[in-house]
C-alpha cells in the first residue's frame, strides 16, 4: 500500500500543573496506517492521544495535512474534527445514556452534513448499523439496553459514520470479555481498510497490537523510548523497557509461560 504523511507530531508535551504527563514526543502517522501505542499504566498514552485531538492542553506541533491542530482557530478545529475520530475504553460511559441509538448515529451527520435529507440520513444510519452487526430494530433502544460488546459496536458505528481519516482507539476492547475483543478488533480493522482510515491504537494487549499494527510506539514515563515497525519491534526490541514489556507476554506453545497481567 502507498502511504503519504497524514499526521506529523513534533515535540508534543502535556503538562498537568507541575506534572509532566508527556515529555517531548515526535512521530509521524501515514494514511491508512495503524500505529500501535503501548506502555505501562500512567505512561502518558491517553494524554498523548487526547493532545493530538486537542482534547487536553498541550504544547508542540501536531500537523494534520500541514495544518497545526494545536494552533488553529476553534472554528477550524470543529471542521477538522470531521476527519478525526476517537473511541474510548468504556463503551457505555462514552455514549449519552439519554439518546437512542438512532440519534447517537445521526448526531455526527446532523453536525457535519446538515444538508442531508431525512431519507439519506436514515439510509446511511441503517447501512452503518448493519455494517457493525446490529439490527435496525435497535434504533429506538438506549445504550443501557445493550451488552458491552454491542455498546462498543455502537461506539464504532458512531466513530466511523463520517468515514474519518484518523481514528484514535484508546483501549477500545480492554473492558470487554476476551471472547468479544477479537470481534470488535476485526470489525475495526475491516472498516479501517474499507475507509482507508489511519489508526492510533492504544492497548495493553501486545498480541492485539502485534496483530494489527504496521508500526509500534513504546512509551515509558511520558517519553517515547522506542519506535519501530511491528515486525522489528517484536523480533528485536532495542530498549530494555520494550524487552520487559514483551517478556511479560506468554509465548504460544511455551510450557513455562505464565499468565500475564498484560493480556
Ligand atoms: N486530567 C489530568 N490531570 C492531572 N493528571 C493527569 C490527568 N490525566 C492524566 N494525568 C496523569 O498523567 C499521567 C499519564 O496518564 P495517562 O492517562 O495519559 O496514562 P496512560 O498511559 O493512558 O495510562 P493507562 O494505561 O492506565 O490508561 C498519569 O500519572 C495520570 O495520573
Ligand atoms: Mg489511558
Amino acid at each position: 500500500m502507498i502511504h503519504s504523511p497524514l499526521l506529523q507530531v513534533s515535540d508534543l508535551c502535556v503538562q498537568f500543573g507541575a506534572f509532566t504527563a508527556v515529555n517531548p514526543v515526535s512521530f509521524d502517522l501515514n494514511e491508512g496506517e495503524t500505529l500501535g501505542l503501548v506502555g505501562e499504566s500512567g505512561s502518558g498514552k491517553s494524554s498523548l492521544a487526547r493532545a493530538i485531538l486537542r482534547l487536553v492542553p498541550a504544547t508542540g506541533v501536531v500537523l494534520w495535512k500541514s495544518e497545526n491542530i494545536l494552533a488553529c482557530s476553534h472554528q477550524r478545529l470543529r471542521r477538522l474534527r470531521r476527519d478525526l475520530s476517537i473511541i474510548f475504553q468504556d463503551p457505555l460511559a462514552s455514549l449519552n445514556p439519554r439518546m437512542q441509538v438512532g440519534d447517537l448515529l445521526a448526531e455526527p451527520l446532523h453536525i457535519f452534513e446538515p444538508a442531508l435529507s431525512h431519507n439519506e440520513r436514515q439510509r446511511r444510519i441503517l447501512k452503518m448499523l448493519d455494517r457493525v452487526g446490529l439490527h435496525a430494530n435497535m434504533l429506538t433502544q438506549y445504550p443501557h439496553e445493550f451488552s458491552g460488546g454491542q455498546c462498543q459496536r455502537i461506539g464504532v458505528a458512531r466513530a466511523m459514520m463520517l468515514q474519518p481519516q484518523l481514528l484514535v482507539c484508546d483501549e477500545p476492547v480492554s473492558s470487554l470479555d476476551v471472547s468479544i475483543q477479537g470481534q470488535i478488533v476485526n470489525l475495526l480493522v475491516d472498516l479501517q481498510i474499507e475507509f482507508n482510515t489511519a489508526m492510533l491504537f492504544i492497548s495493553h494487549n501486545m498480541a492485539v497490537v502485534r496483530h494489527i499494527s504496521d508500526r509500534v510506539l513504546v512509551m515509558y514515563r511520558g517519553q517515547l523510548v522506542e519506535s519501530a515497525s511491528c515486525d522489528t519491534l517484536f523480533a528485536a526490541p532495542v530498549h530494555p523497557y520494550t524487552r520487559a514489556l514483551l517478556a511479560a507476554v506468554p509465548v504460544i506453545g511455551a510450557t513455562a509461560a505464565r499468565p500475564s497481567a498484560m493480556l
